[in-house]
């Protein structure tokens, strides 16, 4: 199981934890452009996740954090890349992967990401500078295609060729880069992007599904056609990081809001702030902050909505709620409004032990 990266909350190693403990073995930063990287050494893409040889997934399972650079030929890969490998220990770095699959309108007319795939001896070109100058593992990250026509099988056979076994993953995204006029119906049901890429690499690279997996049952029509080597979960995963924790155990209950009783809203909530009071102190105290911590409760607030079928009430939405401004005390007040199982008191000494230090 991994949980995808998604710009920029995923910078936040408080939400990589919190998707580990629950079943992700796999979480990433954010992707970075390598002149980005080079010239911010110094910042938030290297607040680690905190002591995470010690991190277990549920099933005992070990958990690797990576980063993720988005860059086309030409773009200082060896420099990026040596660094990263240089201080990997120090910024809590276990893998590389390389970003074949951004569809951003400022991305793609740059020549990066998704628009790679329109040219996949560019995308052997990255991945052949990349792989030169780290020990790290490799991986990928890539979509269908540029077009909904496109298929996997032209590139998953070049990389196989040309680097076999020497690149760690590929993950695949079915959608393709290109979504006008796409019925995203049809894309959520589609496992072929998936058994081309397994075709294509002949055994040799592990394949990761992803794109709109949003329960254990998608998973279980994925697994009833296709034999993938993984699974990846980005946005159904916020504020519901139980889903991973649901998928590798079923009988766990947690995905469903209105099946939690009020005990296990209240142990949702602990596992979080348990989290994060490990990060207060030093440079990661920054993902401690109001501004943080609301992001973050907005996922819970909205998953606990949604997956009852309901609206967020007023004032919940995200415009509202991210540009409000909030003391302690209106947070708790806010958080106890739409919360009720978690009395005012409980609500008091979480918030309250991170803002008084
Ligand atoms: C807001 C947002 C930011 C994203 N940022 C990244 C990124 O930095 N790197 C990347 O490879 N994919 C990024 N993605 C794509 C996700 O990793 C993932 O492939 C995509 O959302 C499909 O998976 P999902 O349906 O499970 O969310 C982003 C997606 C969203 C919605």
């Amino acid at each position: 199981m991994a949980f995808a990266p998604i710009e920029p909350i995923t910078m936040n190693p408080i939400i990589r934890e919190l998707m580990a403990i629950n079943g992700a073995r796999l979480v990433y930063r954010p992707k970075i452009l390598p002149q980005h990287l080079l010239k911010a050494q110094n910042w938030q893409y290297w607040a680690k996740i905190k002591k995470i040889s010690q991190i277990k997934t549920p099933s005992g399972k070990s958990v690797f954090d990576g980063i993720q650079i988005i860059a086309r030929p030409g773009d200082p890969i060896k420099k990026a890349v040596k660094y990263i490998n240089n201080y990997a220990s120090k910024i809590g770095i276990h893998f590389i992967d390389l970003n074949f699959c951004c569809p951003g309108y400022k991305v793609l007319p740059k020549r990066r990401g998704g628009d790679l795939l329109k040219d996949p001896e560019s995308i052997i070109k990255v991945i052949s500078e990349a792989i030169k100058y780290t020990n790290l593992p490799i991986s990928i990250k890539i979509r269908k295609g540029f077009l909904n026509s496109d298929t996997p099988t032209k590139l998953c056979t070049l990389i196989r060729r040309e680097f076999g076994e020497n690149i760690a993953w590929i993950a695949v995204n079915r959608a393709p880069v290109k979504m006008e006029n796409v019925d995203f119906s049809l894309i959520k049901k589609d496992f072929k992007p998936f058994e081309q890429a397994i075709t294509a690499v002949e055994g040799k690279i592990p394949i990761i599904a992803n794109g709109s997996i949003e329960s254990y049952n998608n998973i279980n029509i994925i697994k009833k056609n296709v034999n993938t080597n993984g699974f990846m979960i980005g946005r159904a995963a916020l504020g519901n990081q139980t889903i991973f924790h649901n998928i590798l155990d079923p009988s766990y209950s947690g995905f469903e809001a209105n099946k939690l009783d009020n005990a296990q809203i209240i142990s949702k909530f602990e596992e979080l702030f348990k989290i994060i009071s490990k990060y207060q102190n030093g440079p990661s105290g920054r993902f401690c902050s109001m501004g943080e911590l609301k992001k973050i409760l907005f996922y819970y607030i909205k998953h606990y909505f949604t997956s009852m079928n309901k609206q967020l009430p007023p004032g919940y939405g995200f415009t509202k709620w991210n540009n409000q401004k909030f003391s302690p005390d209106s947070l708790i007040k806010a958080l106890f409004k739409i919360f009720p199982a978690i009395s005012e008191k409980t609500w008091k000494s979480w918030i309250n032990t991170i803002f008084t230090k």
